[in-house]
């Protein structure tokens, strides 16, 4: 069942109404190209922090920074019509206080023109939450595996698997339900808390590597065609290899080039007709020979 319309992008509130109709299809985009391409099929686009790592080679997303969201966020709103366009915001921009949060999520969304902002905590971030959305800025929460502590965590390790954990991570869930949040992000946690995440929240909850359980999908897109392949998440499905059908495309021009087989006549302008020059070009020409 399609919720959108050619002119109009599904809203936070049809994403919110979306719980137990149906899963919600998501993945990421950075560049305008790629927007065009997941707007075909997703419900939802998350510009997300991630492309620190995917398009920069940074080893985390902590070195991302507001000015790189601000300028991928436009560049996927300008790609897109009909999915609705979450932006993450980066490490740093919103952790210090409500009013910084505020601040950088009025710039995310007025720069760009993408209708929601998503950041990454529990409990700790209720009252962020409670701030931004109670001044119109609709929030996504991110709980479980949350990249950005990844210094805290130790790495990219997956959450809940232990009943403390798990305890912790439904608190959460619970937290930034009633803070606000419209949907959540649920990441690398283990299926039976994710089924009970689902069950319980009364907000879509978005799985990456939390199972079928979840109300909605989201993969990082470069991960699951194949472009990107630095480091593979186990619950990371391959559904091309694109990074295999672009080095054999640069292989077979690198060698074209250096055989002289490319360019061909169709790849020229006004192949083998002769030169043509006019008179006085021709002599300023050779003027210009002179001098130099
Ligand atoms: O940064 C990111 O790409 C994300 C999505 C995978 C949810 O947070």
């Amino acid at each position: 069942m399609s919720t959108h319309s050619s002119s109009r992008r599904l809203s936070v509130a049809a994403v919110r109404a979306r719980k137990g109709a149906g899963n919600l299809v998501s993945l990421t985009a950075y560049t305008t190209p790629m927007a065009r391409l997941v707007d075909a099929q997703a419900d939802i686009i998350i510009v997300g922090d991630s492309l620190g790592m995917v398009l920069y080679g940074m080893p985390s997303t902590l070195g991302v920074t507001l000015d790189m969201m601000v300028a991928h966020g436009a560049a996927v709103v300008r790609g897109s019509t009909r999915a609705c366009v979450v932006i993450d915001m980066p490490f740093g921009s919103y952790q210090e206080s409500p009013e910084q949060a505020f601040r950088s999520a009025a710039r995310l969304l007025v720069e760009t023109g993408a209708q929601a902002v998503k950041l990454e905590g529990g409990q700790e971030m209720a009252e962020t939450i409670r701030f931004l959305t109670g001044r119109g800025i609709p929030v996504m929460a991110h709980i479980g595996l949350m990249p950005q502590q990844f210094n805290a965590f130790g790495g990219f390790r997956a959450q809940g698997l232990d009943a403390h954990s798990a305890q912790g991570i439904l608190e959460a869930a619970l937290a930034v339900q009633d803070a606000g949040a419209f949907s959540v992000v649920i990441e690398g946690t283990a299926e039976a808390l994710a089924k009970h995440l689902a069950e319980t929240l009364e907000i879509p909850t978005i799985g990456i590597g939390a199972s079928a359980a979840c109300d909605g999908q989201v993969l990082v897109t470069e991960d699951m065609v194949g472009s990107f392949d630095a480091y593979t998440p186990r619950f990371v499905k391959r559904y091309a290899e694109v990074n295999i059908a672009m080095q054999s495309a640069i292989e077979q021009y690198a060698n074209e080039v250096r055989e002289g087989v490319f360019p061909q006549r169709e790849h020229c302008f006004g192949y083998g007709k002769p030169l043509m020059l006019a008179p006085a070009t021709t002599a300023e020409n050779k003027e210009h020979r002179v001098a130099l």
